[in-house]
């Protein structure tokens, strides 16, 4: 039963709850208008304290055309955290008027701490550079839709591993299913922090296979996905480090060409150098798709976690 929980971690959701929301977001997809009215009444409450473009409006566009409505701020400073409010009396509130919240802070594990206090269901929509469950069910559906399956895949990974939560999410929830490759392509000062290493791959009962790398070029022939990142200036302690940084990948047409003719280019956005836009037109590139299988599969888990179907 989804009905009343939380979504902090991408631990959260066993396999089965996992592809149980998948399926409803591929109804969704097929009939759309089947479900306009089904969240008439509901509330979603966005608390977002750091910058977002495609999770908040997905989430609204998502609660809007389940026939809900929407309310919240995008960014600290028109909140009462502009005044010293606390994070908690902040949940506690707001928790008063939604029915289901959706927040992102820039502080890891505020999410967590946010759940001890919220009386609906709370999603974390990103935690600082910890976790971002909702954006790995964005990037499952996508993978399920153009590659038709989640199990024995090569994975690339590419950029930030280190402050990327989008990454870390995917990584711990792509190592449950059966037969998945990791090939972790990174700079040697942005690789997957140790805590994410143990929970995703050491302590799985699956034994998994990953690869650390610095050069895309070298194995961007095996990839049945390739996942780009951005270089999380916003995570940086100088600036220096990241200038350095900044454009250590840039996928381009002529690297393209050394790929699969079926692999696919997932990228959670915003793009900053990381993708030439000459990319944008070769098929494999399914980043705005995936954008929109966001939307559609924030419907589904709305729907699930107001137990509303
Ligand atoms: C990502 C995020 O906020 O972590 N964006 C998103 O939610 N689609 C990735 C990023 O900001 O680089």
């Amino acid at each position: 039963m989804l009905k009343g929980r939380n979504l902090i971690n991408p631990d959260d959701l066993t396999v089965s709850e996992l592809h149980e929301i998948l399926s409803l977001a591929q109804k969704i997809i097929e009939s759309p208008f089947d479900f306009s009215d089904s969240c008439r009444g509901r509330i979603l409450g966005t608390l977002f304290f750091e910058p977002s473009t495609r999770t908040r409006l997905s989430f609204e566009a998502a609660m809007l055309r389940l026939g809900g409505s929407t309310l919240g701020f995008s960014e600290a400073l028109s909140s009462s955290a502009a005044k010293g409010e606390s994070l908690i009396d902040t949940i506690r509130t707001v928790a008063c008027y939604a029915d289901i919240l959706a927040m992102r802070h820039p502080k890891e594990g505020s999410a967590a701490l946010a759940s001890e206090y919220t009386t609906v269901p709370l999603i974390n929509a990103g935690d600082g550079g910890h976790y971002h469950p909702t954006q790995t069910l964005t990037d499952l559906l996508t993978i399920v839709e153009t590659k038709g399956d989640l199990e024995n895949l090569t994975i690339g990974l590419c950029g930030d591993l280190k402050f990327g939560r989008t990454v870390h999410s995917l990584l711990k929830t792509m190592t449950r299913f059966k037969g998945n490759r990791f090939l972790l392509i990174s700079p040697d000062e942005l690789q997957i922090p140790n805590y994410v290493k143990r929970l995703a791959f050491d302590e799985k009962a699956l034994s998994v296979d990953y690869v650390e790398l610095e050069r895309m070029e070298d194995v961007l022939p095996e990839l049945d996905v390739l996942y780009m990142t951005r270089v999380q200036k916003e995570r940086f302690f100088n600036e220096a480090d990241y200038v350095r940084l900044k454009d250590s990948y840039i996928l381009n047409a002529k690297k393209m060409r050394h790929a699969k003719e079926d692999m696919i280019v997932l990228h959670p956005l915003p793009r900053v150098n990381e993708i030439s836009l000459e990319v944008d037109s070769d098929p494999r590139a399914v980043y705005f798709q995936q954008a929109k299988f966001g939307m559609f599969v924030r419907m589904a888990l709305i729907l699930k976690l107001l137990g509303v179907e």
